[in-house]
């Protein structure tokens, strides 16, 4: 077995952070990171608004920790959010140390925009392409540390436990299709979120949930999984995301009668209810929630992909368009032949982002000795029952150097391997070996599966949800569950194999859907993101508590609950507005 201290899976933001953080913690140990990616090709490449943390003279700690909470609708754990946010400045401010090119004010300081549910502006961003200047500062910082190795496009398939830790993975090296065990002595998760469980989505095609699913199958209990967030704004036909810069720097949503129809609608905004521009920085839950009221109401316009409203950005000038939104122009011109400057861009909700993952704590370890998560696939939780938009760049660096310097004080506090994973391994290794040799065999197309999950997800954990839908996607995905089982495969080579990797993915994905409907079934209330029709009201006596999923292998998982942690703000009312 190939063997180093510490292994990262995911070489996205988080992971890189990771990373950097283990060599300068303990430069002696010596760290891997294994993506299915390369890491330039990661997920983070893709955020384009911003990363919210303190700069501005007239802004506070207090203030981002009270709106990261309520936006949350009070199940974010205080302890974990006041630590976000202390941490926040000084990472985006070392990000700057290493290269990333934030826009500036003409005088010369870090230019900072306004966000959705923030009382201030704090989004530190880099024209609309925010991630791909934090990925690549994070990569080529990464590159200057010798103890750091990659595993590039490599595919996890399994997390080896024994003895009660995390000791290592088997992994797919997709160039060759050998399969490999690797052990270490603690592993880090940061593979990134699971929106590809729903079919309308902004996230790219390889976000299943792997970690998530690798955890989940190794015991450790999903947290949270209820609560699945939709930004306001996709393109309808791609679900490319059209960021919320755009409504920052000025945009309107717009009915089908170009009506303002936000100002309709409580964003939690002080009566009487402005028509300001933060009306359309309201947030995302409820600009969601919003634009499904005014379909019912008939206000929508119909197109091919679906209903949509209008986003339009036209007042703000070609100069601005071109300067702040570069990317949404390109967006718009190469995907929906539209040119924003003159025309309306149609938008959608679409599935964005996972505020529920992997269960851990504020430094990332999970519950399972050894095993450490970061990121969107992790759930510490800051997010609550509703991310605020800009939070998740700075997450991942805050909680990425966290469990950085976590997992290398544990690892350096561990003597190393016993034997039983390489049995283990061995024994993982020809599981997959058999899936490569049944290439060609008899069964049913993944594809069928995999609609059949998507239409179960979006029937019954989209916006608004019920018991009724709840439990019928719940049964859906078990009879799922048990027809993947005899999926036939068509390709049996080794190179690339990308058919028995989408098929593990289908698994995995599976495993998390049943998770998010578990967890939303039980949840009878309606909290953030999690709106029941037939629970429209936020219990706090019975659900100021987070869910825990726990896989019963051939079951629906058990949910259990523990309390979130209060700090200094007890739960209140959402309002907005200064
Ligand atoms: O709209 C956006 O740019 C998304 C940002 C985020 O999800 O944090």
């Amino acid at each position: 077995m190939l063997s180093h201290d510490i292994l990262i899976v995911g070489g996205g933001g988080a992971g890189l952070r990771a990373a950097i953080a283990v060599a300068e913690t303990h430069p002696a140990l010596n760290v891997a990171v294994v993506s299915k990616v390369y890491p330039m090709r990661s997920h983070t490449v893709s955020a384009e608004g911003g990363a919210a943390a303190v700069i501005s003279p007239d802004d506070s700690l207090d203030d981002h920790a009270y709106d990261t909470i309520s936006g949350g609708d009070w199940l974010p754990d205080q302890d974990a959010v006041e630590a976000f946010v202390k941490e926040a400045p000084r990472e985006l401010l070392q990000m700057e140390h290493w290269g990333c090119p934030w826009s500036r004010q003409p005088d010369g300081s870090v230019a900072v925009r306004p966000f959705g549910g923030m009382k201030i502006e704090r989004t530190w961003y880099a024209s609309d392409k925010t991630g791909f200047h934090m990925l690549h500062t994070l990569f080529q910082t990464s590159l200057k540390y010798d103890p750091i190795q990659r595993y590039d496009e490599w595919f996890v398939t399994k997390l080896l436990v024994d003895d009660g830790r995390c000791q290592g993975v088997v992994a797919i090296d997709l160039a060759t299709g050998r399969v490999q065990g690797i052990g270490a002595k603690a592993v880090i998760v940061c593979t990134g979120g699971c929106g590809k469980v729903f079919p309308f989505t902004t996230n790219a095609n390889i976000k299943n949930g792997d970690g998530m699913a690798l955890a989940y199958r190794a015991g450790v209990p999903l947290k949270d999984m209820e609560f699945v967030q939709y930004h306001p704004t996709g393109l309808p036909f791609t679900g490319i995301l059209i960021t919320e810069a755009t409504r920052s720097e000025g945009g309107h949503l717009l009915n089908k009668d170009g009506y303002r129809y936000l100002q309709d609608y409580d964003l939690g905004t002080p009566e009487p209810r402005p028509v300001l521009r933060s009306m359309e920085l309201g947030p995302r839950d409820r600009l969601s929630q919003a634009f499904v009221k005014e379909q019912e109401k008939g206000r929508t316009l119909q197109g091919p992909y679906g209903d949509y409203v209008n986003l339009d950005i036209r007042h703000l000038g070609e100069k601005i368009i071109n300067s702040k939104l570069p990317f949404v122009r390109e967006l718009c011109l190469k995907y929906e032949n539209i040119d924003p400057v003159k025309e309306l861009i149609p938008v959608r909700p679409v599935v964005h982002y996972m505020m529920g993952g992997i269960h851990t704590d504020i430094m990332g370890a999970t519950p399972l000795a050894g095993l450490f998560a970061a990121g969107e696939a992790a759930c510490v939780s800051i997010n609550g029952a509703n991310r605020l938009g800009s939070n998740s760049l700075t997450e991942l660096l805050v909680f990425g150097a966290r469990v950085g310097k976590a997992a290398a004080e544990y690892a350096a506090r561990q003597k190393g391997n016993g034997t039983a994973v390489a049995a283990q391994a061995a024994e993982e290794v020809e599981r997959i070996e058999r899936q490569y040799r049944s290439g060609g065999g008899k069964g049913e197309r993944m594809a069928e599966i995999r609609r059949g999950m998507h239409t179960a997800m979006e029937s019954g954990a989209g916006i608004y949800r019920s018991h009724a839908a709840l439990q019928k996607s719940a049964q859906e995905i078990s009879n799922l569950q048990n027809r993947i089982q005899g999926i036939r495969l068509d390709d049996s080579s080794r190179t690339f194999n990308t058919e028995l990797v989408a098929a593990i993915e289908l698994s995995y994905m599976l495993d998390v859907a049943e998770a998010i409907l578990a967890s939303a079934s039980q949840r009878t209330e309606s909290r953030g993101s999690h709106q029941r029709t037939d629970y429209p009201d936020r219990d706090d006596d019975d659900f100021l508590a987070h869910s825990l999923a726990v896989r019963q292998p051939g079951a629906a998982p058990a949910i259990e609950y523990q309390p979130v942690t209060i700090t200094r703000w007890p739960p209140g009312e959402r309002v907005y507005g200064r």
